[in-house]
Protein backbone atom coordinates (compact mmCIF):
# COMPACT_ATOMS: atom_id res chain seq x y z
CA UNK A 1 0.00 0.00 0.00
CA UNK A 2 1.44 3.42 -0.86
CA UNK A 3 2.83 5.77 1.91
CA UNK A 4 2.65 9.66 1.34
CA UNK A 5 4.29 11.43 3.95
CA UNK A 6 2.90 15.33 4.27
CA UNK A 7 5.20 17.94 6.39
CA UNK A 8 3.48 21.23 6.70
CA UNK A 9 6.00 23.82 6.75
CA UNK A 10 4.32 26.96 5.18
CA UNK A 11 3.01 28.84 8.39
CA UNK A 12 5.48 32.08 9.36
CA UNK A 13 5.84 31.60 13.03
CA UNK A 14 5.07 34.84 13.74
CA UNK A 15 6.20 34.38 18.10
CA UNK A 16 9.87 33.26 16.70
CA UNK A 17 10.24 37.35 15.85
CA UNK A 18 12.67 35.92 13.46
CA UNK A 19 13.47 36.74 9.73
CA UNK A 20 14.02 33.36 9.66
CA UNK A 21 11.45 31.13 8.36
CA UNK A 22 10.44 29.04 11.65
CA UNK A 23 11.15 25.71 10.12
CA UNK A 24 15.08 26.75 9.78
CA UNK A 25 15.83 27.41 13.19
CA UNK A 26 18.45 24.83 14.45
CA UNK A 27 17.97 22.70 16.85
CA UNK A 28 21.03 20.57 17.96
CA UNK A 29 22.30 21.90 14.16
CA UNK A 30 20.14 20.64 12.37
CA UNK A 31 16.89 22.83 10.55
CA UNK A 32 13.36 21.77 12.29
CA UNK A 33 12.55 20.69 9.07
CA UNK A 34 15.69 18.64 8.37
CA UNK A 35 14.90 17.05 11.65
CA UNK A 36 11.61 15.78 10.30
CA UNK A 37 12.89 14.83 6.99
CA UNK A 38 15.77 13.01 8.52
CA UNK A 39 12.48 10.83 10.73
CA UNK A 40 10.15 10.77 7.82
CA UNK A 41 13.14 9.03 5.37
CA UNK A 42 13.41 6.23 7.56
CA UNK A 43 9.27 5.51 7.28
CA UNK A 44 10.09 3.92 3.42
CA UNK A 45 7.54 6.23 2.59
CA UNK A 46 6.88 6.11 -1.50
CA UNK A 47 6.26 10.06 -1.72
CA UNK A 48 7.31 13.11 1.24
CA UNK A 49 5.56 15.87 -0.11
CA UNK A 50 7.03 19.46 1.71
CA UNK A 51 4.32 22.31 2.15
CA UNK A 52 6.54 25.69 2.10
CA UNK A 53 5.02 29.42 1.89
CA UNK A 54 6.49 31.74 4.16
CA UNK A 55 10.23 32.15 3.13
CA UNK A 56 9.97 29.03 0.73
CA UNK A 57 12.56 29.86 -1.71
CA UNK A 58 14.92 29.55 1.69
CA UNK A 59 13.66 27.15 2.90
CA UNK A 60 13.50 24.58 -0.10
CA UNK A 61 16.74 25.54 -0.68
CA UNK A 62 18.24 24.59 2.67
CA UNK A 63 17.19 21.15 3.11
CA UNK A 64 18.76 18.35 2.56
CA UNK A 65 16.74 15.13 1.37
CA UNK A 66 16.07 12.86 -1.70
CA UNK A 67 13.02 12.79 -3.86
CA UNK A 68 11.20 15.64 -1.85
CA UNK A 69 8.28 17.25 -3.47
CA UNK A 70 7.90 20.61 -2.49
CA UNK A 71 4.00 22.21 -2.51
CA UNK A 72 4.02 25.94 -2.02
CA UNK A 73 0.84 26.84 -0.21
CA UNK A 74 0.28 30.94 -1.05
CA UNK A 75 -1.74 32.47 1.12
CA UNK A 76 -1.81 29.87 4.00
CA UNK A 77 -5.40 29.98 4.95
CA UNK A 78 -5.37 27.00 7.42
CA UNK A 79 -3.77 23.67 8.36
CA UNK A 80 -6.66 22.06 5.92
CA UNK A 81 -5.65 24.26 2.93
CA UNK A 82 -2.25 23.59 2.95
CA UNK A 83 -2.96 19.70 2.96
CA UNK A 84 -4.80 19.97 0.27
CA UNK A 85 -1.98 21.69 -2.37
CA UNK A 86 -0.38 18.65 -1.72
CA UNK A 87 -3.38 16.59 -3.12
CA UNK A 88 -2.33 16.43 -6.75
CA UNK A 89 0.88 14.39 -5.68
CA UNK A 90 -0.36 12.31 -3.23
CA UNK A 91 -1.31 8.76 -4.70
CA UNK A 92 -5.33 7.22 -5.12
CA UNK A 93 -4.89 5.16 -2.45
CA UNK A 94 -3.02 4.04 0.42
CA UNK A 95 -2.23 6.03 3.37
CA UNK A 96 -0.81 9.67 3.83
CA UNK A 97 0.81 10.88 7.30
CA UNK A 98 0.70 14.45 8.19
CA UNK A 99 3.58 15.31 9.78
CA UNK A 100 4.44 19.57 11.10
CA UNK A 101 7.70 21.19 10.12
CA UNK A 102 7.92 22.86 13.54
CA UNK A 103 7.31 19.35 15.87
CA UNK A 104 11.44 18.50 15.25
CA UNK A 105 11.46 15.08 17.68
CA UNK A 106 8.58 13.13 16.16
CA UNK A 107 10.23 9.27 16.12
CA UNK A 108 10.22 7.35 13.50
CA UNK A 109 8.80 4.18 15.81
CA UNK A 110 5.97 6.67 16.98
CA UNK A 111 4.63 7.61 13.31
CA UNK A 112 4.97 3.69 12.80
CA UNK A 113 2.69 3.10 15.56
CA UNK A 114 0.39 5.59 14.28
CA UNK A 115 0.46 4.14 10.39
CA UNK A 116 -0.39 0.62 12.28
CA UNK A 117 -3.25 1.75 14.50
CA UNK A 118 -5.02 3.48 11.22
CA UNK A 119 -4.34 0.07 10.03
CA UNK A 120 -4.93 1.05 5.93
CA UNK A 121 -8.60 1.73 6.37
CA UNK A 122 -8.76 3.96 10.32
CA UNK A 123 -8.46 7.71 10.61
CA UNK A 124 -5.57 7.60 13.37
CA UNK A 125 -4.28 11.01 15.58
CA UNK A 126 -1.70 11.12 17.53
CA UNK A 127 -2.82 12.89 20.60
CA UNK A 128 -1.69 13.39 24.00
CA UNK A 129 -2.87 14.17 27.70
CA UNK A 130 -1.10 17.61 28.67
CA UNK A 131 -1.83 18.72 32.33
CA UNK A 132 -2.07 22.51 30.59
CA UNK A 133 -3.86 21.93 27.42
CA UNK A 134 -3.97 25.91 26.30
CA UNK A 135 -3.62 26.54 22.78
CA UNK A 136 -4.11 22.97 21.52
CA UNK A 137 -6.83 21.67 19.80
CA UNK A 138 -8.91 19.51 22.34
CA UNK A 139 -9.57 15.70 21.72
CA UNK A 140 -13.29 15.51 21.55
CA UNK A 141 -14.88 11.97 22.78
CA UNK A 142 -17.89 10.19 23.70
CA UNK A 143 -21.69 11.09 22.89
CA UNK A 144 -21.59 13.92 20.23
CA UNK A 145 -24.73 14.97 21.98
CA UNK A 146 -23.07 15.23 25.56
CA UNK A 147 -21.66 17.91 26.89
CA UNK A 148 -18.40 17.76 29.07
CA UNK A 149 -15.47 15.34 28.48
CA UNK A 150 -16.28 11.39 27.87
CA UNK A 151 -12.74 10.44 28.52
CA UNK A 152 -13.01 6.71 27.21
CA UNK A 153 -15.63 7.03 24.39
CA UNK A 154 -15.01 7.33 20.77
CA UNK A 155 -13.47 10.20 18.81
CA UNK A 156 -16.14 12.49 16.99
CA UNK A 157 -14.14 15.57 16.65
CA UNK A 158 -11.19 18.13 17.61
CA UNK A 159 -12.07 21.52 18.68
CA UNK A 160 -9.70 23.74 18.31
CA UNK A 161 -9.10 26.48 21.29
CA UNK A 162 -10.71 29.80 20.19
CA UNK A 163 -13.64 27.42 18.90
CA UNK A 164 -14.05 25.57 22.25
CA UNK A 165 -16.94 26.14 25.20
CA UNK A 166 -15.24 25.99 28.76
CA UNK A 167 -16.21 22.48 29.36
CA UNK A 168 -14.17 21.62 25.89
CA UNK A 169 -11.38 23.71 27.23
CA UNK A 170 -11.19 21.89 29.90
CA UNK A 171 -10.14 18.56 28.20
CA UNK A 172 -6.91 17.09 28.58
CA UNK A 173 -6.74 15.03 26.00
CA UNK A 174 -5.17 17.48 23.03
CA UNK A 175 -4.41 16.78 19.47
CA UNK A 176 -0.48 16.87 18.93
CA UNK A 177 -1.26 17.92 15.11
CA UNK A 178 -0.21 14.39 13.04
CA UNK A 179 -2.50 12.25 11.99
CA UNK A 180 -2.45 9.44 9.27
CA UNK A 181 -5.46 8.81 6.93
CA UNK A 182 -6.94 6.99 3.95
CA UNK A 183 -5.51 9.17 1.09
CA UNK A 184 -8.88 8.38 -1.00
CA UNK A 185 -11.19 9.52 1.87
CA UNK A 186 -8.93 12.26 3.06
CA UNK A 187 -9.26 13.56 -0.60
CA UNK A 188 -12.55 14.09 -0.57
CA UNK A 189 -12.59 15.49 2.77
CA UNK A 190 -10.19 18.24 2.14
CA UNK A 191 -12.20 18.82 -1.30
CA UNK A 192 -14.99 19.95 1.21
CA UNK A 193 -13.74 21.51 3.89
CA UNK A 194 -15.17 25.22 5.00
CA UNK A 195 -13.46 27.75 7.03
CA UNK A 196 -16.67 28.85 9.05
CA UNK A 197 -14.62 29.29 12.40
CA UNK A 198 -13.39 31.81 14.68
CA UNK A 199 -9.91 32.14 12.69
CA UNK A 200 -11.62 31.32 9.22
CA UNK A 201 -8.79 29.11 8.30
CA UNK A 202 -9.71 25.89 6.87
CA UNK A 203 -8.96 23.23 9.29
CA UNK A 204 -7.61 20.47 8.68
CA UNK A 205 -8.77 18.65 12.17
CA UNK A 206 -12.12 19.26 10.72
CA UNK A 207 -11.88 15.96 8.86
CA UNK A 208 -12.23 13.79 12.10
CA UNK A 209 -15.53 15.14 12.04
CA UNK A 210 -16.21 14.01 8.41
CA UNK A 211 -14.74 10.72 9.15
CA UNK A 212 -17.67 9.73 11.96
CA UNK A 213 -19.98 11.05 9.58
CA UNK A 214 -18.74 8.56 6.82
CA UNK A 215 -18.48 6.06 9.10
CA UNK A 216 -15.05 5.85 9.26
CA UNK A 217 -13.29 4.60 12.25
CA UNK A 218 -10.87 7.38 14.17
CA UNK A 219 -8.39 5.83 16.63
CA UNK A 220 -5.53 7.42 18.73
CA UNK A 221 -2.10 6.39 19.47
CA UNK A 222 0.12 8.22 22.08
CA UNK A 223 3.85 9.12 21.40
CA UNK A 224 6.55 7.48 23.67
CA UNK A 225 7.48 10.98 25.33
CA UNK A 226 6.10 14.31 25.40
CA UNK A 227 8.99 15.83 23.95
CA UNK A 228 8.47 14.09 20.49
CA UNK A 229 5.28 15.97 19.76
CA UNK A 230 6.34 19.53 21.45
CA UNK A 231 6.12 22.88 18.52
CA UNK A 232 8.63 24.94 18.10
CA UNK A 233 6.17 28.58 18.67
CA UNK A 234 9.05 31.13 20.27
CA UNK A 235 12.69 31.16 21.31
CA UNK A 236 11.73 29.54 24.56
CA UNK A 237 10.20 27.12 23.52
CA UNK A 238 12.81 26.01 20.82
CA UNK A 239 15.82 26.55 23.88
CA UNK A 240 13.74 24.02 26.54
CA UNK A 241 13.30 21.54 23.65
CA UNK A 242 17.21 21.87 22.70
CA UNK A 243 17.76 21.32 26.08
CA UNK A 244 15.47 17.75 26.27
CA UNK A 245 17.37 16.73 23.04
CA UNK A 246 20.86 17.02 24.72
CA UNK A 247 20.15 15.47 27.71
CA UNK A 248 18.72 12.25 25.91
CA UNK A 249 21.93 12.30 24.13
CA UNK A 250 24.00 13.03 27.22
CA UNK A 251 21.86 9.83 28.83
CA UNK A 252 22.39 8.10 25.78
CA UNK A 253 26.34 8.31 25.64
CA UNK A 254 26.80 7.58 29.28
CA UNK A 255 24.30 4.59 29.07
CA UNK A 256 26.72 3.22 26.90
CA UNK A 257 30.31 4.32 29.08
CA UNK A 258 31.25 7.81 28.79
CA UNK A 259 31.60 9.83 31.50
CA UNK A 260 29.99 13.47 31.43
CA UNK A 261 30.74 15.77 34.21
CA UNK A 262 27.28 17.71 33.82
CA UNK A 263 25.02 16.25 31.42
CA UNK A 264 23.25 19.12 32.00
CA UNK A 265 25.99 21.25 30.43
CA UNK A 266 26.61 19.13 27.02
CA UNK A 267 25.59 19.77 23.50
CA UNK A 268 26.39 17.20 20.95
CA UNK A 269 25.16 18.81 17.60
CA UNK A 270 25.82 16.22 15.20
CA UNK A 271 27.04 12.32 15.86
CA UNK A 272 29.71 10.67 18.44
CA UNK A 273 31.51 7.49 18.57
CA UNK A 274 32.99 6.58 21.70
CA UNK A 275 35.45 4.17 22.78
CA UNK A 276 35.89 2.54 26.28
CA UNK A 277 36.72 5.15 29.60
CA UNK A 278 35.70 8.61 27.55
CA UNK A 279 35.49 11.28 29.90
CA UNK A 280 34.43 14.58 28.73
CA UNK A 281 34.66 18.03 31.10
CA UNK A 282 31.83 20.47 31.51
CA UNK A 283 30.88 23.03 28.76
CA UNK A 284 32.24 21.27 25.39
CA UNK A 285 30.40 21.16 22.11
CA UNK A 286 30.74 18.56 19.60
CA UNK A 287 29.84 19.53 16.27
CA UNK A 288 29.73 17.13 12.94
CA UNK A 289 31.30 13.48 12.97
CA UNK A 290 33.29 13.24 16.18
CA UNK A 291 35.30 9.73 16.97
CA UNK A 292 36.91 9.62 20.58
CA UNK A 293 38.65 6.85 20.94
CA UNK A 294 39.39 4.43 24.46
CA UNK A 295 40.85 6.74 27.07
CA UNK A 296 40.31 10.12 25.84
CA UNK A 297 39.58 12.89 28.18
CA UNK A 298 38.05 16.29 26.77
CA UNK A 299 39.26 18.95 29.00
CA UNK A 300 35.99 21.69 29.87
CA UNK A 301 35.00 24.20 27.08
CA UNK A 302 36.24 22.46 24.17
CA UNK A 303 34.66 22.96 20.81
CA UNK A 304 35.70 20.16 18.61
CA UNK A 305 33.98 19.89 14.83
CA UNK A 306 34.66 16.63 12.85
CA UNK A 307 37.27 15.13 14.27
CA UNK A 308 38.91 12.23 15.59
CA UNK A 309 40.86 12.05 18.62
CA UNK A 310 42.84 8.26 19.02
CA UNK A 311 42.98 6.11 21.96
CA UNK A 312 44.57 8.12 25.49
CA UNK A 313 45.11 11.57 24.05
CA UNK A 314 44.11 14.41 26.26
CA UNK A 315 42.82 17.95 24.78
CA UNK A 316 42.95 20.07 27.51
CA UNK A 317 40.74 23.12 28.03
CA UNK A 318 39.52 26.15 25.78
CA UNK A 319 40.96 24.22 22.96
CA UNK A 320 39.04 24.44 19.47
CA UNK A 321 39.12 21.83 16.66
CA UNK A 322 37.73 21.73 13.64
CA UNK A 323 38.29 18.75 10.67
CA UNK A 324 41.14 17.23 12.06
CA UNK A 325 42.87 14.62 13.00
CA UNK A 326 44.69 13.16 16.41
CA UNK A 327 46.68 9.76 16.85
CA UNK A 328 47.29 8.32 20.31
CA UNK A 329 48.86 9.48 23.38
CA UNK A 330 48.38 13.26 21.99
CA UNK A 331 48.06 16.12 24.30
CA UNK A 332 46.25 19.20 22.67
CA UNK A 333 45.67 22.25 24.40
CA UNK A 334 44.93 24.60 26.47
CA UNK A 335 43.84 27.56 24.72
CA UNK A 336 45.20 25.20 21.61
CA UNK A 337 43.58 25.74 17.41
CA UNK A 338 43.56 23.15 15.12
CA UNK A 339 42.13 24.33 11.50
CA UNK A 340 41.00 22.22 9.23
CA UNK A 341 43.47 19.65 7.56
CA UNK A 342 45.97 19.40 10.94
CA UNK A 343 46.60 16.17 11.17
CA UNK A 344 48.57 15.00 14.39
CA UNK A 345 50.53 11.86 14.84
CA UNK A 346 50.62 9.53 17.63
CA UNK A 347 51.88 11.76 21.60
CA UNK A 348 51.71 15.13 19.48
CA UNK A 349 51.86 18.11 21.87
CA UNK A 350 50.41 20.95 20.66
CA UNK A 351 50.29 23.88 23.38
CA UNK A 352 48.38 27.26 24.63
CA UNK A 353 48.08 29.50 22.03
CA UNK A 354 49.50 27.32 19.02
CA UNK A 355 47.31 27.18 15.56
CA UNK A 356 48.03 24.62 13.43
CA UNK A 357 46.32 24.63 9.62
CA UNK A 358 46.46 22.16 6.78
CA UNK A 359 49.84 20.63 8.18
CA UNK A 360 50.73 16.99 9.16
CA UNK A 361 53.08 16.72 12.60
CA UNK A 362 54.60 12.82 12.61
CA UNK A 363 54.96 11.22 15.89
CA UNK A 364 56.63 13.14 19.23
CA UNK A 365 56.35 16.47 17.12
CA UNK A 366 55.87 19.26 20.01
CA UNK A 367 54.77 23.09 19.33
CA UNK A 368 53.95 23.65 22.94
CA UNK A 369 53.75 27.76 22.98
CA UNK A 370 52.59 31.10 20.62
CA UNK A 371 53.33 28.90 17.57
CA UNK A 372 52.05 29.11 13.83
CA UNK A 373 52.09 25.67 11.56
CA UNK A 374 50.18 26.09 8.55
CA UNK A 375 50.92 24.29 4.98
CA UNK A 376 53.44 22.39 7.01
CA UNK A 377 54.94 18.96 7.01
CA UNK A 378 57.07 18.17 10.11
CA UNK A 379 58.52 15.44 11.22
CA UNK A 380 59.35 13.39 14.06
CA UNK A 381 60.13 14.81 17.29
CA UNK A 382 61.09 17.93 16.21
CA UNK A 383 60.89 20.93 18.56
CA UNK A 384 58.66 24.07 17.01
CA UNK A 385 59.95 26.90 19.35
CA UNK A 386 57.89 29.44 21.20
CA UNK A 387 56.92 32.31 19.08
CA UNK A 388 57.82 30.77 16.29
CA UNK A 389 55.47 30.49 12.54
CA UNK A 390 55.72 29.52 8.88
CA UNK A 391 55.02 32.48 7.04
CA UNK A 392 53.26 30.15 4.40
CA UNK A 393 51.30 33.44 2.77
CA UNK A 394 53.21 35.42 0.24
CA UNK A 395 49.87 37.92 -0.28
CA UNK A 396 48.89 35.85 -3.70
CA UNK A 397 49.83 32.26 -2.45
CA UNK A 398 50.43 29.50 -0.20
CA UNK A 399 53.40 27.68 0.40
CA UNK A 400 54.47 24.99 2.11
CA UNK A 401 57.11 24.15 4.38
CA UNK A 402 59.16 20.88 5.08
CA UNK A 403 60.81 20.25 8.57
CA UNK A 404 62.59 16.80 8.58
CA UNK A 405 62.77 14.81 11.49
CA UNK A 406 64.52 16.01 15.11
CA UNK A 407 64.91 19.07 13.87
CA UNK A 408 65.01 22.13 16.86
CA UNK A 409 63.53 25.25 15.46
CA UNK A 410 64.42 27.84 18.27
CA UNK A 411 62.06 30.39 19.94
CA UNK A 412 60.79 33.56 17.36
CA UNK A 413 61.61 31.91 14.25
CA UNK A 414 59.71 32.89 10.94
CA UNK A 415 60.32 29.86 8.40
CA UNK A 416 59.28 31.87 5.08
CA UNK A 417 57.69 29.01 2.60
CA UNK A 418 58.23 27.44 0.27
CA UNK A 419 60.96 26.11 2.40
CA UNK A 420 62.97 22.58 3.77
CA UNK A 421 64.69 22.28 7.15
CA UNK A 422 66.69 19.58 6.67
CA UNK A 423 66.56 16.82 9.46
CA UNK A 424 68.10 17.05 12.74
CA UNK A 425 68.59 20.96 11.93
CA UNK A 426 68.94 23.67 14.68
CA UNK A 427 67.42 26.64 13.96
CA UNK A 428 68.69 29.32 15.73
CA UNK A 429 65.92 31.58 17.92
CA UNK A 430 64.78 34.74 16.13
CA UNK A 431 65.98 33.38 12.83
CA UNK A 432 64.44 34.61 9.69
CA UNK A 433 64.61 31.27 7.00
CA UNK A 434 64.10 32.08 3.42
CA UNK A 435 66.61 29.81 2.14
CA UNK A 436 66.95 25.46 2.50
CA UNK A 437 68.45 24.72 5.86
CA UNK A 438 70.85 21.92 6.01
CA UNK A 439 70.69 18.74 7.53
CA UNK A 440 72.08 18.20 10.88
CA UNK A 441 73.88 21.87 11.30
CA UNK A 442 72.99 25.03 13.52
CA UNK A 443 72.13 28.06 11.03
CA UNK A 444 71.51 31.49 12.04
CA UNK A 445 70.00 33.74 10.34
CA UNK A 446 69.80 37.23 11.99
CA UNK A 447 72.00 40.26 12.89
CA UNK A 448 74.61 39.91 15.55
CA UNK A 449 74.65 41.21 18.64
CA UNK A 450 76.92 44.22 18.84
CA UNK A 451 77.62 46.52 22.17
CA UNK A 452 78.24 50.61 21.50
CA UNK A 453 80.87 51.05 23.62
CA UNK A 454 80.78 54.54 24.13
CA UNK A 455 77.60 55.27 23.59
CA UNK A 456 75.98 57.69 25.67
CA UNK A 457 72.11 57.90 26.63
CA UNK A 458 69.89 61.23 25.45
CA UNK A 459 69.71 63.39 27.95
CA UNK A 460 66.75 65.93 28.45
CA UNK A 461 67.67 69.92 27.16
CA UNK A 462 67.55 72.02 29.39
C1 LIG B 1 -2.79 22.85 15.00
C2 LIG B 1 -4.08 22.04 15.13
C3 LIG B 1 -4.36 21.82 16.59
C4 LIG B 1 -3.23 21.11 17.26
C5 LIG B 1 -1.95 21.89 17.04
C6 LIG B 1 -0.76 21.09 17.51
C7 LIG B 1 -5.41 22.70 13.22
C8 LIG B 1 -6.58 23.50 12.77
N1 LIG B 1 -5.15 22.76 14.51
O1 LIG B 1 -3.07 24.10 15.58
O2 LIG B 1 -5.55 21.04 16.74
O3 LIG B 1 -3.47 20.96 18.64
O4 LIG B 1 -1.73 22.16 15.64
O5 LIG B 1 0.41 21.86 17.46
O6 LIG B 1 -4.80 22.01 12.46
N2 LIG B 1 0.67 25.66 8.50
C9 LIG B 1 0.77 25.75 7.14
N3 LIG B 1 -0.13 26.50 6.46
C10 LIG B 1 -1.15 27.15 7.07
C11 LIG B 1 -1.26 27.06 8.48
C12 LIG B 1 -0.33 26.30 9.16
O7 LIG B 1 1.68 25.16 6.54
O8 LIG B 1 -1.93 27.80 6.37
C13 LIG B 1 1.65 24.84 9.23
C14 LIG B 1 2.41 25.64 10.24
O9 LIG B 1 3.61 26.14 9.68
C15 LIG B 1 2.71 24.60 11.30
C16 LIG B 1 1.52 23.67 11.21
O10 LIG B 1 0.94 23.87 9.95
O11 LIG B 1 3.87 23.88 11.00
C17 LIG B 1 0.50 23.92 12.32
O12 LIG B 1 -0.01 25.21 12.16
P1 LIG B 1 -0.36 26.12 13.40
O13 LIG B 1 -0.84 27.42 12.91
O14 LIG B 1 0.75 26.12 14.36
O15 LIG B 1 -1.60 25.32 13.99
P2 LIG B 1 -2.14 25.42 15.46
O16 LIG B 1 -3.02 26.59 15.56
O17 LIG B 1 -1.03 25.31 16.41
MG1 LIG C 1 1.15 25.51 16.28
Amino acid sequence: MALDIVIMAAGKGTRMKSALPKVLHRLAGRSLLQHVLDTAARLGADRIVAITGHGAERVEASVDAQDLVFVRQEPQLGTGHAVLQAVPQLHAEGMTLILNGDVPLIEAATAQALLEAAGGANLALLTIDLPDPTGYGRVLRGDPAGRGADVGGRVHGIVEEKDATPAQRAIREVYTGIMAAPTAHLKRWLANLTNDNAQREYYLTDVVAMAVADRVPVVTAKPRHEAEVLGVNSPLQLAELERRYQRAQADALMEAGVRLADPARFDLRGTMQCGMDVEIDAGCIFEGRVELGDGVRIGAHCVIRDASIAAGSVILPLTYIESSTIGAGAIVGPFARLRPGAALGDEVHIGNFVEVKNSTLARGAKANHLAYLGDADVGERVNFGAGSITANYDGANKHRTTIGAEAHIGSNCVLVAPVAIGAGATIAGGSTITDDAPAGKLTVARARQATIENWQRPTKAR
